[in-house]
C-alpha cells in the first residue's frame, strides 16, 4: 500500500487504555493491484480492537496499523486488475485492519455489496460477524437443520448474529448471556437462554436437550470452558473455539472426546490468507446475504458513536453494557 495526500484515522501511538486511541492526520492509502479504496461511512468495534489497543494483538504482516476489522462506505478508487466494482458503489468490507479511518485500501475479494434493505451505516455491523459465524458454524462445523447450536456470549456482536443465523438455518439455538440481555436475545430467535453467572450451562444444556447435548458449540471463552464444553457436546458434536476470553491453555479430556466421536477446532479470521477470506466472503454473499435481504438475519446495532469518540466506544464494550454491535461513524 502506498500513500499520498492525507486523511484522519484513529492511531495507537502507545498501547494502553481507551485514551491510547488518538484521532490523527495520517497519509492516504493508495490501492495496490487487486485492491479498492473505500471512503468509510462507518466502522464497528470488535473485541479484538481492545486487545490491539492494549498491545496484545498486533496487525498481521502487510495490514494497516490502525484498528478496525470492518467498514461500510463508498468505493473511492480502484487499483490495477480490479474488476466487478465501480467508483461510487456502496459496499461493506471485511478488513485485516484500518477501518477506523476516513479511507481504507482493501483486497477486492473482501468487498460485499450492501444488502438490500440495510442502511449504509448499519452495513458496517455485518462483515466481521457474518464471515466469522458462517465460516465456523456452517463451513467448518456443518450445522444442519434440526440440530442444536449453543452460542456462548449470546449478547455479543458475534452472538447476536449466530443466534439469528442458526435460527434461520433451522437449528434450535441455546445461548449463554447475563439475564439483562435475555429478552432481546429471545426476540432474535434464541429458544433457551442460560445465565452463565447463575446457572451451570452443562446441566442446562443436558436438561433442555433431554440429555443429548449440543451438536455445535460456538465458544468465545476458550480454556475456562473447554472441559465443560466437551461435557455439553452431543455424540458427534463439534466445538468451535473462536475466542480466548477465559484463557488459552486448558486440559482436553481426549477420552470424553473419542467416546462422543466429537471434535474441537479453533480458528482466527484476521490472519487467514487473502484468498481464503475471499472464499469466505463469496460464501457469505451467496448463502447469508439472501437471509439478510429476506429479513431473517438483521444487523443488531447497540448504538452509533462518532469515529473520533472511539475511546468512548471501547469503554462501552469493556463494560459489556452493549448488546450487538457498536458502530463508529463518519459524517
Ligand atoms: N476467531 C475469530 O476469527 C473471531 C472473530 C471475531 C470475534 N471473535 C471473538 O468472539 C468474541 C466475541 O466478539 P465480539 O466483538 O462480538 O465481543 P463483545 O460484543 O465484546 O462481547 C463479549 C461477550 O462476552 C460475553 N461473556 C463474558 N464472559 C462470559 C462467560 N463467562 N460466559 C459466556 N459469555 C461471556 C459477554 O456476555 P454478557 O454481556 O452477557 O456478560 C459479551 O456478550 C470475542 O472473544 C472475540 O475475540 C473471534
Amino acid at each position: 500500500m502506498g500513500y499520498d495526500r492525507g486523511m484522519r484515522a484513529i492511531t495507537i501511538p502507545e498501547p494502553g487504555g481507551p485514551d491510547a486511541l488518538v484521532w490523527s492526520e495520517v497519509p492516504d492509502p493508495q490501492p495496490a493491484p487487486g485492491e479498492v479504496v473505500v471512503a468509510v461511512r462507518a466502522s464497528a468495534v470488535n473485541r479484538a480492537d481492545l486487545l490491539q489497543r492494549q498491545g496484545h494483538y498486533p496487525p498481521p504482516a502487510g495490514a494497516s496499523a490502525y484498528p478496525g476489522l470492518e467498514c461500510s462506505g463508498v468505493v473511492a478508487a480502484l487499483g490495477p486488475e480490479v474488476t466487478g466494482w465501480t467508483v461510487g458503489q456502496e459496499v461493506c468490507a471485511l478488513l485485516a485492519g484500518g477501518g477506523y479511518a476516513e479511507r481504507v485500501a482493501v483486497p477486492a475479494g473482501q468487498l460485499l455489496p450492501v444488502p438490500a434493505g440495510v442502511d449504509l451505516v448499519d452495513a458496517a455491523a455485518l462483515p466481521e460477524v457474518a464471515c466469522t459465524v458462517w465460516s465456523n458454524v456452517v463451513q467448518l462445523a456443518g450445522l444442519t437443520r434440526g440440530e442444536t447450536l449453543l452460542v456462548h456470549g449470546g449478547g455479543s456482536g458475534i452472538g447476536t448474529f449466530a443466534i439469528q443465523l442458526g435460527t434461520a438455518l433451522g437449528a434450535t439455538v441455546l445461548a449463554t448471556a447475563r439475564s439483562a440481555k435475555q429478552d432481546r436475545l429471545r426476540a432474535l430467535g434464541a429458544a433457551h437462554l442460560i445465565d452463565y453467572r447463575e446457572q451451570d450451562f452443562v446441566e442446562e444444556v443436558r436438561r433442555i436437550t433431554d440429555g443429548r447435548g449440543a451438536d455445535v458449540i460456538l465458544d468465545i471463552m476458550g480454556a475456562s470452558y473447554l472441559g465443560r464444553n466437551v461435557s455439553a457436546l452431543a455424540t458427534g458434536g463439534r466445538l468451535v473455539v473462536i475466542g480466548m476470553q477465559g484463557g488459552r491453555k486448558g486440559e482436553l479430556d481426549l477420552g470424553a472426546l473419542l467416546a462422543k466421536r466429537a471434535s474441537v477446532s479453533a480458528t482466527a479470521l484476521r490472519s487467514r490468507p487473502v484468498a481464503e477470506k475471499a472464499t469466505i466472503v463469496t460464501g457469505v454473499r451467496e448463502q447469508v446475504w439472501p437471509l439478510v435481504e429476506a429479513g431473517a438475519v438483521r444487523p443488531v446495532v447497540d448504538r452509533r458513536l462518532p469515529l473520533a469518540d472511539a475511546a468512548q466506544a471501547h469503554r462501552l464494550i469493556e463494560s459489556s453494557d452493549h448488546l450487538g454491535k457498536v458502530l463508529l461513524t463518519l459524517p
